[in-house]
């Protein structure tokens, strides 16, 4: 009798588990993306590839990179317990697709909301449909032609004049070494502040690049614990840590309360400022910037505020993450310097102060940028939530729910897409034509290739501006200084909401 009650009291313990298989059964043996079940990770019934996953979580994008290569469509299905189903694809088919093709049905969707949502609040990085078209029209308007020659005569000129060169200049003088990154990071976040608030946090000087900048690190440590939110083997664990309000949850909060308040105040300040010039008649050059704007407008505090949030995370690590990477390649491929070098000497400003019309013809320059972001794309990765059962062009079926990753740090791996020689740093497969030497065009290889930009009707507003800014600060530095990397070694990639070099970039600089 004792035996039996232990037998059944066994297989109670086991009910629960049986029950929770029966799904991840019938989607394993009668799943709609069956045809993709040899492209992606071994997976168990229940479980899915959790265990896989767990053991490469420290290198999932080379992991989802060698099985979208193997994979005959580049494409795979990643399915594992406690996670939503996910497709990545480094397909340009099936990211044209997504992207613009049938875009309303792939919006960020509620999942990446849920991540996000704390941080970013409605930001437009954040919301879908009506909000985000709105934001969209206004952070659009913000970037156009004349703003951009504006933006560099006036605010970036000013900023690499004044804080970037002499801080470079300071560190070939002391013969300290310096982090880059981090540099560059200070410099991104000045300028980004600059151009969508117009404030100046004066993040980037010298004498104070060892001290603490406690709304950087209240950046940092909010992208930071959002994207180990949607990394998380299993979505639940962060959920019960913030209803607890417990560890890296807590340190979300009272980051996202700094950053809250840092952007409220100056808000604040500026609607009392425009109030009294809107009093006396006067137009200045600070209320071109969008947060003056917004105010201007009449619109709600917590929307600028949130508009703001998001547009100073897309300004301030991308292009630095770019630069950086840059100059680590350069470092390591002396001859793509040197030809750079010979290119800013052909190529001078004559009448041209700001140097804006010098920046169209540096064309080398341009290539050597967008080869060093095939290889370290800033966005490394970025996901969709389908709205509606679907079919991707590879033939891949979608189901209403899953969530769809395009992958451009794969991308720029794939043999299919960039060749044999696809992991080697060539700035030449950019060029299309070359007259007495000097880079006359570049190959334009479409935005669903070379997708680090995004595409379609989401495709990145700042392109043109990142662009301009990227080739002022580096055409700005090369032509004066020569940077060696203090540690030889590889340095590692590390994909949170914007990639980054891990522990950053520490330089010694030179005068040329
Ligand atoms: C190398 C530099 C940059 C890269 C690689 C880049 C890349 C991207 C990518 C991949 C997205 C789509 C992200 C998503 O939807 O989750 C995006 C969106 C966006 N980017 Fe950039 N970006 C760069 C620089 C900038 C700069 C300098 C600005 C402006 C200051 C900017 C403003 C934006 C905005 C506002 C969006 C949201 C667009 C929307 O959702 O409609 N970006 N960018």
């Amino acid at each position: 009798m004792g035996t039996l009650i232990m037998c059944i009291s066994s297989l109670l313990s086991f009910l629960p588990l049986l029950l929770l298989s029966i799904p991840t059964l019938i989607q394993w043996r009668f799943g709609p993306a069956r045809h993709l079940q040899n492209s992606g990770p071994i997976s168990y019934p229940m479980i899915g590839c959790l265990i896989s996953f767990y053991k490469n979580r420290r290198r999932l994008l080379d992991w989802y990179t060698d099985m979208l290569s193997a994979s005959p469509s580049q494409t795979i299905l990643i399915s594992r317990l406690g996670a939503r189903r996910t497709i990545v694809t480094a397909n340009p088919r099936n990211v044209e697709y997504i992207l613009k093709t049938n875009f309303t049905n792939f919006p960020k969707g509620k999942p990446f909301t849920d991540i996000l949502g704390d941080f970013l609040g409605n930001g437009i990085f954040n919301v879908d449909g009506d909000k985000w078209c709105h934001q969209r029209k206004l952070v659009v308007h913000q970037f156009n032609a004349t703003s951009l020659r504006a933006y560099v005569e006036k605010v970036l000129k000013d900023e690499v004049e004044k804080k970037l060169l002499p801080v470079m200049e300071s560190a070939a003088v002391g013969g300290r070494a310096v982090d880059l990154q981090e540099l560059l990071r200070r410099f991104a976040f000045d300028l980004v502040c600059r151009v969508s608030l117009g404030y100046n946090p004066c993040c980037l000087e010298y004498d104070c690049l060892d001290a603490r900048q406690p709304i950087l690190e209240a950046f940092d440590t909010a992208s930071d614990i959002c994207a180990r939110r949607g990394a998380a083997p299993l979505a639940a664990v962060w959920k019960i840590k913030r209803f607890m309000d417990y560890g890296s949850e807590k340190r979300l909060r009272e980051a996202i309360g700094k950053i809250h308040l840092f952007v409220d105040d100056i808000v604040s300040e500026k609607k009392r400022k425009i109030m009294s010039c809107c009093e006396k008649g006067e137009e200045r050059w600070d209320e071109m910037d969008l947060a003056s704007k917004m105010v201007r407008d009449g619109m709600d505090d917590e929307f600028v505020r949130d508009t703001m949030i998001s547009l100073i995370m897309a300004g301030r690590d991308t292009t630095s993450a770019a630069m950086t990477w840059l100059f680590y390649l350069l470092s390591c491929h002396p001859h793509v310097g040197n030809e750079m070098a010979r290119e800013l000497t052909a190529i001078q400003c004559g009448d041209d102060a700001s140097g804006f019309e010098r920046l169209k013809e540096l064309r080398w320059l341009k290539a050597c940028i967008c080869e060093s972001m095939r290889l370290f794309p800033p966005v490394a990765w970025d996901s969709k939530h389908a709205m509606s059962n679907d079919e991707l062009p590879d033939g891949t079926k979608v189901r209403a729910g899953d969530r769809v990753t395009y992958f451009p740090y794969g991308m720029g791996r794939m043999k299919s897409l960039w060749g044999e020689d696809r992991f080697e740093f060539k700035p030449e497969r950019w060029v299309s034509e070359v007259e007495r030497g000097r880079v006359k065009a570049l190959k334009n290889y479409g935005p669903y290739k070379f997708s680090v930009f995004q595409a379609g009707p989401r495709a990145c507003p700042g392109k043109e501006m990142a662009f301009v800014q990227m080739k002022y600060v580096v055409a700005s530095i090369m032509e004066r200084f020569a940077i060696r990397p203090v540690i030889p070694d590889r340095p590692i990639f590390v994909p949170l909401l914007t990639a980054h070099m891990a522990r950053g970039f520490k330089v010694l600089v030179s005068r040329r």
